[in-house]
């Protein structure tokens, strides 16, 4: 297996948010592009965090039936 099947740069988290590894850039819904800085970034996929387009755990306390696929 490639070190790219095992390190994938996208993972989506059950229920929680997109985790971006290394650089990318991300377009929020007003077409803003927001740039990775972090070795790991998780991107929001509830629409409900404070910082968006950034997860901040709020995806953690909401009901099953808000929370991403
Ligand atoms: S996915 Fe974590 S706050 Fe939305």
């Amino acid at each position: 297996m490639s070190a790219a099947f095992e390190h994938p740069d996208v993972v989506l988290c059950p229920g929680g948010p997109m985790l971006l590894r290394g650089d990318h850039v991300v377009e929020d819904a007003d077409g803003v592009r927001h740039r990775t800085t972090r070795a790991v970034t998780a991107v929001c996929r509830c629409d409900k965090s404070a910082s968006f387009p950034w997860c901040d755990g709020t995806h953690k306390v909401l009901p099953d039936r808000l929370r991403p696929a």
